[in-house]
């Protein structure tokens, strides 16, 4: 699949690096300059819209700590998987930062900007299990996500379930793009490499995840 159309993705959006099932990379996307201007702008966000860590549907909290901005967060509780338009103390999400609305319309295009920035915190020994993105109304749009900080190895399946699978290493800086034939297709992170990045006060990686949801 050489042209980005055929990726589900603006036909405008700069070729990616890598293409691997459908999976559009851009490694290095970000200089150390715009990674670091955007993390303090995800400071920010952070304190209006504290991180926390959700709770599983079978009551297990998850070793990623996240929080979000735009119209809608990502929540997580016994009753399961949700966008809701409210942070868990009551107050509306951010704001999406304005970098981050600029990867968006480059990879997605102007038409419509995503409602949902999810900010996902990985300290030393935070994984995510292998899973589709498939809590939103509207999957002709693509998931655009940016990693910061240590680097991640990303696991890729397919649509189905089962099957192989194939593990990339994310690093800080780099963008990925699931849209098209790829939207729903399985993805996690078995682990990120705690050190390898200092780019974070405390260590450890964030990635973002932006998202049509309705
Ligand atoms: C996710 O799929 O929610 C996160 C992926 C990542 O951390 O790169
Ligand atoms: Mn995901």
């Amino acid at each position: 699949m050489k042209y980005t159309k055929d990726l589900g993705l603006s036909p405008k959006a700069p070729p990616p690096g890598l293409v691997t099932r459908g999976v559009a990379i851009w490694p290095g996307w970000l200089d150390r300059a715009a990674q670091k201007a955007l993390v303090a702008e995800l400071r920010a966000v952070i304190r209006a819209a504290p991180l926390f860590s959700p709770i599983t549907r079978w009551g297990k909290p998850m070793s990623v700590q996240m929080t979000s901005a735009g119209r809608y967060g990502w929540f997580s509780d016994r009753r399961g998987y949700r966008y809701v338009p409210r942070h868990p103390t009551g107050t509306d999400w951010p704001p999406i930062p304005a970098p981050v609305l600029d990867i968006w319309r480059a990879i997605a295009g102007p038409g419509r900007d995503p409602d949902c920035c999810l900010i996902n915190l990985y300290r030393a020994g935070a994984k995510m299990g292998l899973h589709q993105d498939r809590d939103e109304a509207d999957f002709t749009w693509p998931v655009v996500s940016i990693s910061l900080g240590d680097d991640a190895l990303f696991r890729i399946g397919s649509t189905d379930r089962g099957g192989k699978t194939e593990s990339l290493w994310l690093h800080s800086g780099d963008v990925l793009a699931m849209g098209g034939p790829a939207r729903l297709i399985h993805h996690g992170i078995d682990r990120t490499r705690p050190g390898s990045s200092d780019l974070l006060q405390g260590g450890g990686r964030i990635n973002l995840t932006l998202r049509v949801v309705d």
